[in-house]
Order: structure tokens, then sequence, then C-alpha cells
């Protein structure tokens, strides 16, 4: 199919059901489908959005073009979880048909106010020119789950010194006052994050922008973030145009965070450390946090990136969201841990305890599919250690270390069939352990790896074969030891 203009800026409505329902039926036919990962029924799913709680349930939404795997027309999607695993798919939630919002819902987030759900997203519309007006944009969710858009955007000038590139509203409060950030770019072509209050989530101000010690980095700033934890404050973003840099920056698009002092709300200064990488896998973008009811600080995002082709296109349907972590803080690092309740997903469990010397090991009942691993090597003499997943007659995913060079090596050279390798295929970073845990949910096309209790995250779609279920472990040039778990989860 050709993505004309037209094509994509068609609404779903539109369209006849007989298309909807071929569609799906071609989407049922991936073998890529995921098991328990949040996945569109139909089209392209991009950002988290609005991810909350609220009455009592997790609420996510996501963007959402329904009619096939490319960047059209955007709706909020609703889902809704009692337990941050078991996800239920409510439909749409937010339909692009207003004059401030007729090309796209995009992103944005979710707080509660006066016993609803407040939903801020911005409003993207297009001229006769094609050029961009960006609104920013409330709709109210009542306790019955009864959405409905206010009559007029909340924020519809753009402030002087910025140009059209503004959106992405991420909202909390502060006491009696509610405040958003919004990624923005400066006319000098930069990106930044502005910051607006508001008393009643009806009248914003604007503040101005959040004075980081990042004044030229990257174009443009997509889904900002701010929380604070204990002493220290952190602001999440998406920066785009970063050039690659060792290890560093080598997905099409980054996303990472600043950590440091509490913003200063009088000046609007942000005293920080150094940009860091939330992930070092290759598909993860645009993530967006949450508080739970428990106070913890829950982080979801999108498991894909923009511009890129990928091998369930031609099945209509692209990405998935992130497995929830739980975000903690330890020292000037953010630790990102999968959150407990996914422990739900467990059923048969297998154990093993094995000395590998110099060698390549299958471990028996170590296969499968759909599992989550949890494999700690220790007391290293050998120079690599690690693991390889999905291992079939040509294929396998491998995790490794490096003692040479103290790096973690996620490699998916050979992981199935290759797609977006004009940006590499082997992620490195360095950490300095003697002792290697790796904490591991594979799904039917993805991977997710929790390094040493969340020091680090590596993330990457895969479209292996079926049958390529192996599991092995090796050790080269020494020893190692190795403690290991393995829980499949049942597909769905
Ligand atoms: C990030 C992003 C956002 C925008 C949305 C549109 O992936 O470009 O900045 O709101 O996607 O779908």
């Amino acid at each position: 199919m050709e993505w004309t203009k037209e094509r994509r800026y068609t609404r779903l409505h539109e369209v006849e059901q007989e298309e909807i329902a071929e569609l799906s039926k071609t989407v049922n036919e991936s073998p890529w489908r995921q098991s328990y990962h949040i996945q569109p029924v139909t089209g392209l799913l991009n950002d988290p959005n609005g991810f909350s709680f609220f009455n009592g349930e997790y609420h996510l939404f996501y963007q959402w073009f329904p009619l096939g795997p490319v960047h059209g027309l955007k709706y909020w999607y609703h889902t809704k979880s009692r337990d941050l695993v078991h996800w239920e798919n409510i439909g749409i939630a937010i339909e692009p048909k207003d004059y401030f919002d007729s090309h796209g819902a995009y992103s944005g987030s979710a707080i509660e106010h006066n016993g609803e759900l407040h939903l801020m997203y911005t409003g993207n519309t297009r001229d006769e020119n094609w050029e961009r007006h960006p609104y920013q944009c409330v709709a109210v969710m009542d306790r019955n789950g009864m959405i409905s858009k206010r009559e007029k955007p909340v924020i519809s000038t753009l402030p002087k010194g910025y140009t059209a590139h503004f959106r992405d509203p991420k909202v909390w409060k502060f006491g009696e006052t509610f405040y958003a950030v919004i990624g923005a770019q400066r006319i000098n072509e930069t990106g930044c994050v502005l910051l607006y209050s508001s008393p009643n989530m009806s009248d914003w101000k604007w503040e101005g922008e959040i004075k980081t010690g990042l004044t030229s980095f990257g174009y443009m700033w997509e889904c900002p973030d701010y929380f604070e934890w204990q002493e220290k404050g952190v602001l999440i973003f998406s920066p785009q145009g970063l050039p690659p840099k060792g290890d560093e920056y080598h997905n099409i698009y980054q996303s990472g965070y600043i950590l440091g002092e509490k913003l200063n709300f009088e000046d609007r200064s942000l005293i920080h450390g150094d940009f860091k990488e939330l992930d070092r896998g290759f598909d993860f973008y645009a993530p967006q946090t949450m508080l739970d009811s428990m106070g913890r600080r829950i982080l979801i995002g999108w498991m894909g990136l923009p511009e890129l082709v990928y091998p369930t296109d031609r099945y209509g349907w692209a990405h998935c969201l992130t497995l929830p972590r739980e975000i903690t803080i330890q020292g000037d690092q953010l630790l990102q841990k999968p959150v407990q309740e996914l422990a739900l997903l467990r059923s048969e469990k297998v154990e093993a305890k094995v000395n590998i010397d110099n060698n390549t090991v299958e471990v028996a009942g170590f296969c499968g599919e759909t599992y989550e691993l949890m494999a700690e090597f220790t007391e290293p003499s050998a120079l690599m250690f690690g693991v390889e997943l999905r291992v079939g007659e040509k294929e396998k995913t491998i995790i490794y270390y490096d003692q040479t060079s103290n790096k973690v090596i996620f490699d998916r050279t050979y992981s199935g069939e290759p797609f977006a390798t004009q940006y590499g295929t082997v992620r490195k970073c360095h950490l300095n352990a003697s002792a290697l845990k790796l904490h591991i949910f594979v799904d039917v096309s993805s991977v997710e790896v929790f390094v040493n209790d969340g020091a680090e995250v590596f993330t990457a779609r895969i479209f292996p074969k079926k049958d390529s279920t192996g599991i092995r472990f090796f050790a080269q040039d020494g020893q190692v030891n190795l403690r290991a778990t393995k829980w499949t989860i049942d597909k769905r």
C-alpha cells in the first residue's frame, strides 16, 4: 500500500468495516505478535500517554494510528489494569477531530483533579501550507470512564523565541499548583523544556524555560518528564539530533535523564549531572513515569523508534510498550527494576547451578519462546561470559560481559530477521562489576535485560523464527560460576 498524505490522514470511521477486518486478519497472521506486552490491535503504537492511577486502577493510553504501520493521524488508545501486568483494551480515548487537534491527538499525560482524570495533550494541527500549529488541550475522564474534551485548548499561543515544535505536556501537582513541562525547540533550532503553571488545570501561565546546562544538545526535546525523589530532581526527555559518541547515542533518537538538585521554581534553574541514557538497547523512546498509590515511581517506554522499518510492518502493525519499571535513585544514578507484580506471569520454574569452563553449555529445561530468566555469573576468570537466547540453527541473541573492556554487550547481529542495521547491531555500555546479574524478560519478539539490579537496561525487538528457542550459557578463556532460574511465561 502506498501511504499518501490522504491515506495517513484518513479517519478510522471513514474506512469500511471489511477493510479493518482484513487488516486485523493480516495482523493476526503475524508470527511476531507479543504475548504479554501492550501492543496495538492493528496499526502503529508509539508513545505511552496519560500513565496514571485513578479510581483504583492503572490507566495507560498510547499514541495510535489504527490503519497501518506508519505515523499518520494519531489517536489516544486507552488500556487499564489493576496490577500493571494484565491490561484490558478499552478503545479510543481521544479522537482527533476538532479544530485544535485536527492532525493528531499527540502525546500528553494525566492527573486527577476534582475526582476526575484530566488528560492534557498536544493538539497537532496543520494549515493549508502544511505548517504546524500546536495547541495544548485537556480532556476529562469521569469515574465511569466517559471522556470529554474541553471546548477550547488551554494553551493556544507559542511563547516568543520558540518554534511550532512545542508538545507533550507532562503535568504534576505541588501543593495547590499544577505544573507542566512541555517539549520545545528554540528558534535557533536547539531543544529545551518549557515550564507552565496553573491553579486549576484550565488557566495556564508560561513560567519560562527550564535552565539546564545543556544549552545546545540536539534540535528538539520530546516527551519531557520531571519528578522529585527525596532531595533530588530528575528531568527525563527524548532529545533528537545527538551524534553518536563512544558507546552512546547510537539509536536514531535518544532518551535519557539529567539528575541533580530539585528544580528551583523561582528562577527555573536545574543544577544537574551528565545526561545519561535510560536504556542501552536498540528500541526505546519517549518514556513516561507516574507515581502510584504505593509511592512507587514507575516508568514505561515505547519499545520502538520513529522512522525505522520493522519486520512487523508487512503484517500491518508496529511496536509495543516496554514492561513497567520501578525507578529508584542511588547516588547519582537511576536504578530501574521490573515491577514486582510481573512475578504474576510466572509459571513453570527450572533452576540450575553450573561451573562453566571455557565452554558453551545447554542446561536441561532451559529453553523457550516467552519467559523470565535470572542468571547470576560470579567469580569470573573468563574473559567473556554470558548467555545466548532464542538460539536456532542460524539464530542467536547474545548478552555478555567482556572483562577486558568492562562492558556489557548486547548483540542482535544474528537475532533473526535483520532490520535497522544502518544503526548497528551491537550495543555496549561500561559497567564496573565483579559479578553479573542479568534479569531478562523474553517475549515473542522482544528482549528486556535488567543488569545488576537495574544499574543498566537493554531493550531490543528481535524477530527470530518461532522454533529458535534455545538458551545457552558460555564462558571464554576461563571459568565462571552460574546460578540460573527460568520461569516459563504462558502464551496468551
Ligand atoms: C514522540 C512524538 C511526540 C509526539 C508524538 C506523536 O515519539 O513525536 O513528540 O507528541 O510522538 O505521535
